[in-house]
C-alpha cells in the first residue's frame, strides 16, 4: 500500500472513521474513579497548538475520518477551546460529517453558543448524580448547579445531549432509575458506564464496580424499552425507551466487550495517537507533524494502523495502563 493513499484500516481490518481529540489533560474536577487527588499535568509547552490540532484533524479527514469528538481532561478549561472548535468546524461539509464534544459541563453555559456557531450539534455531558452533596463527593471539587445550568443552556440552544453516568456501587447506583426518569422527562439520552481500570487512583475501583448486567433487569422492569440497532462503532449498545425521545446506552467494557467493531483512535493533548484506551501502543504525531513533511504524518498514521490491538484486556484488580482517562481522552 502506498503511504497516504487510502482510508485508515487497522491490522484487524477495522476502518478508522472516528477520532477523539483531547484538547488538554487538565480538568477542574477530580472524579474519584478517574483521577487521584494530586495529579501532575503536562507542561503547557508540550501540548499541541490549535494550528497543529487543526492540521492533524484535516489530515485525518483526508484519510477518511468522518467524525471528530473533542475531549479532555475537560476541553473547556483550555483557553480558546471554542476557537479551536471553530477551526476544526471548518472541515464540516469538506469531508467531516460531525464534530462533537464531551464535557463535564462546568463551563458549558458560557461557551454553548460559541460551540453551536462552531458547528457542534451533539454534546455528551458527564453527570454521575444530581444530588449536590454526592456530586461534590464524587468529583471532589465540582458544582452540580453549574453543570445543570450548562445542560439547560445547551438544551435551549437545540443541542442533542447525552448524559454520561459512571455507575458506582454505594455511591450512585441506587440513583440510576431516577436519573433515567429525569433524562426521559428532559428529552436527554443517558449512557451508563462501567468503571475502567485506567491509571492509579486513591479509591478502590473493585469495591465501586457495578456490572451493568445487574442494573438492566431493574431498569427493564420499570421502563419499557426495545433494543436499538443504533451503532456508533463504539463500545455502547443502545435501547430505545418506548414512548420517549430518549435512548439508554450501555458502555460495559468489563461485562461485555465490543472491541470487534471499534472504529476509533485517540489523540492526546500532546499529540500522541493512542490506538486503544487500555494499551500503551502509540505514535508521536506531533513529532511527525513538526518535520514539516506531510508524508511523515501519513507514514505515522499507516504505521499506527499496524499496531491497533485487537481488544483491551481489562482486569479491575490492576490498571491496564498508567494513563488516566484524562490523558488519553475520555
Ligand atoms: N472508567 C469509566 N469511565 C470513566 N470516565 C473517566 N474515567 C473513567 C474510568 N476510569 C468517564 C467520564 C466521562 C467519560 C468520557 O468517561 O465520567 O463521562
Ligand atoms: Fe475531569 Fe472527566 Fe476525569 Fe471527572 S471524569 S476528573 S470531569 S476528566
Amino acid at each position: 500500500m502506498e503511504y497516504g493513499s487510502s482510508v485508515l484500516i487497522d491490522r484487524s481490518g477495522r476502518k478508522i472513521s472516528y477520532v477523539r481529540l483531547s484538547l488538554t489533560d487538565r480538568c477542574d474536577m477530580r472524579c474519584r474513579y478517574c483521577m487521584a487527588e494530586n495529579m501532575t499535568f503536562l507542561p503547557r509547552a508540550d501540548i499541541l497548538t490549535f494550528e497543529e490540532i487543526a492540521a492533524i484533524s484535516s489530515h485525518f479527514v483526508a484519510r477518511g475520518v468522518r467524525r471528530i469528538r473533542l475531549t479532555g481532561g475537560e476541553p473547556l478549561v483550555r483557553r480558546g477551546a471554542v476557537q479551536c472548535a471553530s477551526m476544526i468546524g471548518k472541515l464540516l461539509d469538506h469531508g467531516l460529517e460531525e464534530l462533537t464534544l464531551t464535557t463535564n459541563g462546568t463551563f458549558l453555559a458560557e461557551h454553548a453558543a460559541g460551540l453551536w456557531d462552531a458547528g457542534i450539534r451533539r454534546i455528551n455531558i458527564s453527570l454521575d448524580t444530581r444530588d449536590p452533596e454526592r456530586f461534590h463527593y464524587i468529583t471532589r471539587q465540582g458544582s452540580v448547579e453549574k453543570v445543570l445550568q450548562g445542560i439547560a443552556v445547551a438544551q435551549q440552544l437545540g443541542f442533542r445531549i447525552k448524559i454520561n453516568m459512571v455507575a458506582l456501587k454505594g455511591l450512585n447506583d441506587h440513583e440510576i432509575p431516577e436519573m433515567l426518569q429525569w433524562c426521559i422527562a428532559e428529552g436527554l439520552h443517558l449512557s451508563l458506564i462501567e468503571t475502567m481500570p485506567l491509571g492509579i487512583i486513591d479509591d478502590d475501583r473493585l469495591n465501586r464496580f457495578v456490572s451493568l448486567k445487574l442494573i438492566m433487569p431493574i431498569l427493564q422492569e420499570r421502563f419499557p424499552m426495545v433494543a436499538s440497532t443504533h451503532r456508533t462503532g463504539g463500545p455502547a449498545r443502545y435501547w430505545q425507551i418506548v414512548n420517549s425521545k430518549s435512548k439508554l446506552g450501555l458502555i460495559s467494557p468489563l461485562s461485555n466487550n465490543f472491541c470487534a467493531d471499534c472504529n476509533r483512535v485517540r489523540v492526546s493533548a500532546e499529540g500522541k495517537l493512542y490506538m486503544c484506551l487500555g494499551h500503551e501502543a502509540h505514535i508521536d504525531l506531533r513529532k511527525a507533524l513538526r518535520t514539516g513533511d506531510v508524508a511523515m504524518l501519513d507514514m505515522a498514521l499507516d504505521q499506527a494502523m499496524g499496531t491497533k490491538p485487537p481488544k483491551h484486556d481489562f482486569d479491575l484488580a490492576r490498571p491496564a495502563t498508567d494513563r488516566h482517562m484524562n490523558v488519553t481522552g475520555g
